[in-house]
């Protein structure tokens, strides 16, 4: 499963920027391919997984890997510009040169999701670890239950993703909402747990999967807990800063856990006993 790109956990794999496409006005998915064609034939990822992310002379940085499984020609990457690293990669055009090390980090255990009802919760860029999943999901509508995904960004133009997200209404039941509208927008207005609550998505047996702003995570399991949902149906993926992703640095540590190989995925079961909203 944990395959390595380049067999070397500390080198990363020269890779080239297939494609660019903008998001919203900071966020950009990328499509990037391995150069060397024995690496590209090697790797395969899960749902869930991580890479690091790398250019020469600037830094590294952990992306989830937001391209399904099943697309094998290459790998996509969603990235917000928020900093240095990510500023520059945001800056790469076609054909750029970035490296890449991983697939790295626990996935999400999709073979204890079958036969279950699914909700995802995401929020902003919190789709793009979910991503692979539902895509996942929505090929084997046969293996799963019914699947809701409820999506909220702070205004409309933040929502990412917008083509593929009018793409799983057949099949899934897309509810998205923004904290803020505008004269274009006739949908739901207001956060994203409440919108939760008033849905009341409430079915067993059953999977939530939630992914957003540490804020809207700790909201979001605190509500489902409350209403019932038991901390074994409950997941997320965290984000922490992290320097070598491999378990070995101690920079991504919450309580015992490395986020980087322990996680990012982790059950609400698992983060009970981690202090994991404190920082
Ligand atoms: C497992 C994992 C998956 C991630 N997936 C994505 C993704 O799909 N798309 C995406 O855009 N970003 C993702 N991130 C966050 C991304 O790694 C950070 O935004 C990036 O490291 C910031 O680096 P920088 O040099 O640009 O900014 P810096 O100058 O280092 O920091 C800018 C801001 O980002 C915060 N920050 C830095 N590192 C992290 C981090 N690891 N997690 C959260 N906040 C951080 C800093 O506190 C600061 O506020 C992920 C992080 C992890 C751990
Ligand atoms: S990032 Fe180094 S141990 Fe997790």
């Amino acid at each position: 499963m944990n395959r390595l790109a380049t067999g070397d956990l500390w080198r990363p794999a020269a890779a080239k920027v297939l494609a660019r496409t903008p998001q919203t006005a900071d966020t950009f998915l990328y499509r990037v391919a391995f150069a060397d064609e024995a690496v590209a034939s090697s790797f395969s990822h899960a749902c869930g997984q991580f890479a690091e992310l790398s250019l020469e002379g600037v830094g590294e940085c952990p992306v989830s890997i937001t391209s399904s499984p099943d697309d094998r020609g290459a790998l996509e990457f969603c990235i917000r510009a928020v900093g240095e690293v990510t500023r520059e990669i945001c800056a790469l055009d076609e054909g750029a040169a970035l490296g890449i090390r991983g697939p790295l980090g626990r996935p999400f255990p999709v073979e204890s999701f079958c036969g279950k009802d699914l909700l995802f919760v995401s929020g902003g860029i919190g789709l793009a670890p979910l991503r692979p999943l539902i895509n996942y999901v929505f090929r084997r509508p046969d293996a799963f239950g019914a699947v809701d995904v409820v999506y909220g960004a702070r205004s409309p133009a933040d929502l990412c993703f917008a083509q593929e997200l009018e793409r799983w209404r057949s099949g899934t039941a897309v509810h998205l909402t923004v904290d803020r509208g505008d004269g274009s927008w006739a949908g739901h207005v207001g956060l994203v747990p409440d919108y939760v609550d008033e849905l009341g998505l409430r079915k067993a047996p059953r999977v939530a999967v939630v992914c957003g702003p540490p804020i809207m995570i700790k909201v979001e399991l605190g509500r489902l807990a409350a209403a019932g949902w038991s901390p074994g149906e409950v997941w997320t993926t965290l984000e922490r800063k992290m320097r070598c992703g491999v378990g070995k640095c101690a920079r991504c540590l919450v309580g015992p856990k490395y986020v980087c190989t322990d996680g990012p995925v982790f059950s609400l079961e698992e983060l009970e006993r981690l202090p994991w909203a404190e920082e």
